[in-house]
C-alpha cells in the first residue's frame, strides 16, 4: 500500500469495494472519483446544500461531511442503487409523477433524503416532510412539487404494504 494511505472496505449499492485512500478523503470524493458514482452531486463547499446526500447504514448523511475512512465497514446507498429489477423506487416515481424537479441538480440529494425520511417515518405529515428537507437546497422548484412527490411516494408505499399484508393473510 502507498505510504500515507489507508485501506477502506465498504459496501456500495450492494457491491463490496476496497480502496486505498488518503485519510482526509471525503466519502463524496470516494464515491464520485474512485467508484464513478457521479449521481451524488457536490453543490457547495460549506456542507449546506445537501446535494451529496446518501444513505450510510440506512441513515441519510451529507457525504461531504463524512470521511471515507468513517464509512469503513459501512453500507452506502447512492441514488444509483435505489432502483431494483422491479423498477424505480417509489420516491423516484413520485418525482416523475409530480414533477418534483426542474434542473435536477439537487434531485439525488433530495431523493436520498426523502428515502431516509420514509424509512424512519412512513407516513409523514407535510410539516415533517418540509422539516426533513430543510437540509437540502433547491434553487428551482419552490419545494411544492417536491413535497407532493414525497407524499405520493408515501401513499404508494403504504398501499404496497397493505397489498402485501392482505396477500400474506390470504396465504395463512
Ligand atoms: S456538497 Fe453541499 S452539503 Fe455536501
Ligand atoms: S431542481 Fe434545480 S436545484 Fe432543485
Amino acid at each position: 500500500m502507498e505510504a500515507g494511505k489507508v485501506r477502506v472496505s465498504l459496501e456500495v449499492n450492494g457491491k463490496a469495494y476496497t480502496a486505498e485512500v488518503e485519510p482526509r478523503l471525503l466519502l463524496v470524493h470516494l464515491l464520485r472519483d474512485q467508484l464513478g458514482l457521479t449521481g451524488t452531486h457536490i453543490g457547495c463547499d460549506t456542507s449546506q446544500c445537501g446535494a451529496c446526500t446518501v444513505l450510510l447504514d440506512g441513515q441519510a448523511v451529507k457525504s461531504c461531511t463524512v470521511l471515507a475512512v468513517q464509512a469503513d465497514g459501512g453500507r452506502v446507498t447512492t441514488v444509483e442503487g435505489l432502483a431494483s429489477p422491479e423498477g424505480l423506487h417509489p420516491v423516484q416515481i413520485g418525482f416523475w409523477e409530480k414533477h418534483g424537479l426542474q434542473c435536477g441538480f439537487c434531485t439525488p440529494g433530495v431523493i436520498m433524503t426523502a428515502v431516509g425520511l420514509l424509512q424512519d417515518n412512513p407516513r409523514p405529515t407535510e410539516e415533517e416532510i418540509r422539516t426533513a428537507l430543510e437540509g437540502v437546497l433547491c434553487r428551482c422548484t419552490g419545494y411544492q412539487n417536491i413535497v407532493r412527490a414525497v407524499q405520493y411516494a408515501a401513499s404508494q408505499m403504504a398501499e404496497a404494504d397493505e397489498r402485501r399484508e392482505v396477500a400474506a393473510a390470504e396465504t395463512e
